[in-house]
């Protein structure tokens, strides 16, 4: 039997609104027009090859909850791998929604003690800038306090920008069996490339499911193992080899993340997210006002050279290289080398 992902909160806490960002590709604009999810809508995403994401977003009305918490916990709380409870940053009603957060647990301890639970302080946005970081410490340390004793993993996140992804693909890559063995693989390919760094994303959601540097890692706050520039923000211009060459539409509202100005090499730690989010968008530019579909892309800016290509039927890789001697075609070449391996 499958392990299943669920996906729970209060009503209006954003859960169907990131389903349909990492999953259908809408924009954040539209999700104002979601309804209230009735009762449980299962999804089935395929992954990567065999991996099927066996998604239930609960819908979080409490006429809803009180049924999974009684009738339906058997249904529901069992066969979890795992819990992602979405928390609405600025809730009016705090006090409930920790009384249903704690009686999930208990369901989940009891039906599947081994699933890993994810919780997502959402819409972070709506917290003033200058308080969102002590907001989001405190509401980490509240939910630890009710998780009593169960491990988990706290991201405030917003669909106004890459923390939802960041989140996501820090939840997906736990769910990969054999993330580690990618990650060498992806290693070796980056040697052979003379790359700074690789990075496997997931065909569809474009969410990041292995990097040959250290992965996207549960804690956060690993430090970084290589050296990168970071990326610009956003590209000057982007090339796919079979489409004419545009710029970009500017996506990142948030602010930079803050790095030494004397160390130009300093990595930034947001740059697999807003690349994510930077294909996306090109790819939806490329569909929608060229009316073809995107392939691969390549990327040739002062500091480095970068290639994206389809590597499986279910990825594309991207090789980012600092050498301005190295050739597109070469990387190319080496990507359609290395496909057989990773298939
Ligand atoms: P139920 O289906 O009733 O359980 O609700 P839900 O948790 O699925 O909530 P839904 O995704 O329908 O979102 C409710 C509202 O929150 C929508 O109007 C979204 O546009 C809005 N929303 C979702 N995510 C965010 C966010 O990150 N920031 C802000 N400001 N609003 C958000």
């Amino acid at each position: 039997m499958k392990k299943k992902v669920l996906l729970m909160g209060a009503s209006g806490s954003g859960k169907t609104s990131m389903r349909s960002l990492i999953f259908s590709n809408n924009p954040a604009s539209l999700t104002a027009r979601l309804g209230a999810t009735i009762d449980v809508e299962q999804n089935h995403v395929r992954f990567l090859g065999d991996l099927i994401l066996n998604l239930w977003d609960c819908g979080g009305q409490d006429a809803f909850m009180d049924s999974y918490l009684s009738t339906q916990r058997a249904t529901i709380f069992s066969h979890v791998g795992v819990l992602i409870y979405v928390f609405d940053a600025e809730s009016r009603e705090r006090a409930k929604d920790l009384e249903y957060y704690r009686d999930c647990l208990d369901a989940l301890r009891r039906y599947s003690s081994e699933a890993r639970v994810f919780l997502l302080v959402h819409k972070m946005d709506l917290v003033r800038e200058g308080e969102r970081k002590g907001e989001l410490e405190r509401k980490r340390r509240e939910l630890v306090k009710e998780s009593s004793g169960m491990g988990v993993t706290v991201f405030g996140t917003s669909i106004y920008d890459e923390s939802l992804y960041k989140a996501w693909s820090r939840i997906v890559h736990t769910l990969i069996p054999n993330a580690a063995v990618l990650s060498r693989h992806l290693t070796t390919l980056a040697e052979a490339c003379s790359a700074t760094e690789v990075i496997l994303f997931e065909r569809t959601t474009f969410l990041v499911i292995a990097t040959s540097a250290s992965p996207p890692s549960a804690s956060a706050s690993s430090p970084p193992t290589v050296s990168l520039p970071p990326l610009p923000s956003p590209p000057r211009s982007l090339k796919s080899p079979t489409s004419p060459s545009f710029s970009l539409p500017q996506t990142d509202p948030e602010p930079e993340p803050e790095e030494p100005e004397d160390d130009p090499h300093q990595m930034s730690p947001t740059r697999y997210e807003r690349t994510s989010e930077l294909i996306k968008a090109f790819k939806y530019s490329c569909s929608r006002f060229l009316r073809q579909d995107f392939h691969a892309l390549e990327m040739e800016l002062a500091e480095f050279t970068a290639v994206l290509d389809e590597l499986t039927k279910n990825t594309y890789v991207m090789i980012v290289a600092h050498d301005p001697t190295i050739e597109t075609a070469a990387l190319r070449l080496n990507i359609r080398l290395a496909r057989r391996k990773f298939e």
